[in-house]
């Protein structure tokens, strides 16, 4: 059987992403990071769609010539349909709808966020799929999902934040701490030197699997603002210490919520993805886990975990598969359900 050749774009937020894929296997995957953004400490919409505009060209050109494959090869063009910011959405589906017309080749439209929960099915050597059903948490910058994954595409979402994402909650405790945006890489650099049991935060109090992650943000900007009232040096004294125990709030959140979907769906398998699955604590929060209760947890390669065009083509794979195809009048939305 001849192979698949799959171009995917992902343009839903701020990095401009294009992959190829021989069937299941990543050939090339290349994100260009719009810098600009950490000059605001966040996301400015407009900007990103303007710095998409500019490097869709040269990412799908660099993809392409890192697969060895060119245009003429391609079997099909998957791109992001949504959620994301509407004016960089737009970018990529208009691009992926000319080049597949141009082709003459199938146009796929893909969910961010199913994405997120079948990069796990990316053929990659010393990672393992997981097999159906299992739970997806989807937590980044944009997201804090848990998923009851069922197959490719019978997903339900069972919990989600009612406001901000974790990946928030790591960002604007930074802020607060002083910290360059994004910080939450940094909080977790800081949090390995320093006492997770230091200071105490209270955890929200959600029903069912929902997340919030306000109530905390709001708890740590007074909690800070308190102490620096009494010493002006009290972040630099404590810096590693209110890292330490901020990341040990939001695992313990996280961790309450995966251990209460488990024992509502049996399903043990728990795969994750989104940014903040490159957090530490996280990893080894669940690699112990397994022991612990048992549980079996997927852990993608960190470039298919953060925003990225190889997730999207593997779904754009499996639609292939399935022929499910879009023609050119698919719009793109910036919320969509499963
Ligand atoms: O998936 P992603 O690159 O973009 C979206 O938001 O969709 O995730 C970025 C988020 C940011 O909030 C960033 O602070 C967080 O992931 N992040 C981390 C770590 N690495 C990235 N949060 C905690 N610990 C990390 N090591
Ligand atoms: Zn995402």
């Amino acid at each position: 059987e001849k192979p698949l050749y799959i171009l995917a774009i992902e343009s839903s937020c701020d990095d401009t992403a294009a992959a190829v894929l021989q069937n299941a296997k990543v050939l090339s995957n290349v994100v260009a990071r719009q810098a600009i953004h950490e000059e605001y400490g966040g996301v400015v919409p407009e900007l990103a769609s303007r710095a998409h505009q500019q490097n869709i060209v040269p990412v799908v050109n660099v993809a392409l010539k890192k697969a060895g494959i060119t245009r003429s090869e391609l079997s099909a063009i998957a791109f992001t349909q949504g959620p994301g910011l509407m004016g960089s959405l737009l970018v990529g589906s208009s691009f992926a709808k000319s080049l597949a017309l141009a082709l003459n080749v199938p146009l796929i439209a893909v969910n961010h966020m199913q994405a997120h929960i079948l990069a796990h099915y990316i053929d990659e050597d010393g990672y393992k799929k997981p097999t159906f059903p299992f739970l997806g948490m989807t937590i980044s910058g944009g997201h804090t999902q848990i998923v009851r994954v069922n197959d490719y595409f019978d997903m339900e979402v069972i919990g989600e934040t009612t406001d901000d994402a974790v990946g928030e909650a790591f960002d604007k405790s930074a802020k607060i701490l002083g910290l360059p945006y994004p910080g939450g890489p940094l909080i977790d650099k800081y949090a390995k030197e320093g006492n997770p049991k230091a200071f105490l935060f209270t955890k929200p109090k959600v029903a069912g699997l929902n997340f919030s992650f306000s109530g905390l943000k709001t708890q740590i900007l007074y909690f800070v603002q308190k102490n620096v009232a009494e010493n002006p040096d009290f972040i630099a004294e404590n810096r590693n210490d209110i890292c330490a125990s901020i990341q040990h709030t939001i695992i313990n959140i996280l961790m309450d919520k995966l251990k209460l979907a488990v024992k509502e769906t049996g399903i043990t398998q728990i795969a994750i993805g989104g940014g903040v699955s490159a957090n530490s604590g996280i990893r080894n929060t669940l690699t112990e886990a397994q022991t612990k209760y048992g549980w079996t947890c997927y852990i993608p390669k960190f470039e298919y975990t953060t925003d990225n065009a190889a997730m999207i083509g593997i779904v754009g794979y499996h639609k292939y598969r399935e022929q499910l195809f879009n023609d050119s009048a698919v719009v793109s939305k910036a919320r969509i359900a499963f």
